[in-house]
């Protein structure tokens, strides 16, 4: 079997990392008797520069015929300059409408041997953290009509927060059936004491609890959800809300495990065919460096060979591998504490890979 992996490394970091995971990807398959080739293809900057797309048709063609997209990161001071439409974070955000992925997952695993790094005492992590996040990804403010206008001299510009009933069940829908896989407990994030649309949201997640006798629903203003994550974030165990403040959100729980250059994510739809991208950016000061760090892409991978490859026992032969790499005090310079040793992108996947091998 043969699995043809679109991979879109964009801009910054992006190239760096999309390999890092791409070659563990392939010792994964090799492993488990399957094997992976890849398909590189334009999004963001570099697609801006090559195509003046920062999605081009072909990328959306590409991506189509694949099993599963692995994508980098896309942005960097460069293309700042440009007009909403035309940057590279909106070819992110058209690819994942293209391909109708409403639903991201991030889950925030705080790893044991990477306690040190996060900036929660102890007494609070307790016994680790390990939380998920489904980020609404194709509607809410991100896609509602927008627009600038000038007014008696004034310039005016606005964003519209909106939400279907149907947007909102289908996202409660997967968000219900991982609670249900997880431990049982869905806290829907919304600002119902403010927003219409949050009201909807809410109502439409009561309505659908029928459904789900065994998950336990309960509801959070985001303010206070921003709040609780820092203050006791064991208390969650899946998070389910829309696509903005997902968003924020996620950026919290990634602080919360040590690094936002840990955390994965994958954005599925209605088919298996799903997008794998770490929840960082395209983070351009390190680009070329040799030093990002790559278990998030890696990360990334592993979700990928779980949900569109079909191959769980190969996704938690990585996951293992990464956590025996920590375990064993190996640290990007994001990880490290005072006085641990670091080693650059190359030598962290090198790790990883002959981790993957040796067990
Ligand atoms: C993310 C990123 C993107 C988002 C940006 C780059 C458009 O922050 O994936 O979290 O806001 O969705
Ligand atoms: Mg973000």
């Amino acid at each position: 079997m043969t699995y043809d992996i679109a991979v879109l490394a964009g801009d910054g970091i992006g190239p760096e990392i999309t390999q890092a995971a791409m070659e563990v990807l392939k010792a994964a398959a090799k492993r488990f008797g399957f094997s992976v080739r890849p398909v590189p293809a334009l999004i963001g900057g570099i697609a801006i520069d090559r195509t003046g797309d920062p999605l081009p048709e072909e990328t959306i063609r590409i991506c189509k015929s694949s099993a599963a997209v692995l994508l980098g990161a896309v942005g960097g001071p460069k293309w700042d300059q440009l007009p909403g439409d035309a940057r590279p974070e909106k070819g992110l955000l058209r690819i994942r409408a293209s391909l109708k992925l409403f639903a991201n997952l991030r889950p925030a695993v705080v790893y044991p041997a990477l306690r040190a790094a996060s900036p929660l005492k102890d007494e609070i992590l307790g016994e680790g953290l390990d939380l998920m996040m489904v980020r609404e990804l194709t509607g809410g403010i991100y896609f509602g009509e927008r627009g600038r206008e000038e007014k008696n001299g004034m310039t005016r510009a606005f964003d519209t927060e909106s939400y279907t009933v149907e947007e909102i069940r289908r996202i409660l829908r997967v968000a219900f059936d991982i609670a249900r896989k997880r431990r049982g407990r869905l806290c829907s994030v919304d600002k119902a004491n403010v927003l219409e649309s949050s009201r909807l949201w809410r109502e439409t997640a009561i309505e659908l609890s029928a459904q789900y006798p065994d998950v336990e629903l309960t509801h959070m203003y985001v303010d206070n959800a921003a709040m609780q994550l820092v203050r006791d974030p064991r208390q969650f165990d899946t998070i389910v809300t829309s696509n903005l403040f997902g968003d924020i959100l996620s950026d919290e729980a990634s602080q919360i495990t040590g690094s936002i250059g840990m955390l994965p994510s994958a954005s599925l739809g209605e088919s298996t065919l799903g997008l794998y991208e770490p929840i960082h950016g395209s983070a351009p000061d390190l680009a070329g460096k040799d030093i990002a760090n790559p278990i998030a892409a890696i990360l990334s991978a592993a979700m990928m060979l779980r949900y569109s490859l079909g191959q769980p026992a190969a996704a938690d032969a990585v996951e293992q591998a990464v956590n025996r790499v920590l375990e064993a005090g190996v640290r990007t310079a994001d990880l490290a504490s005072k006085g641990e040793l670091v080693v650059g992108t190359k030598a962290m996947t090198a790790h990883i890979l002959s981790a993957l091998e040796r067990d």
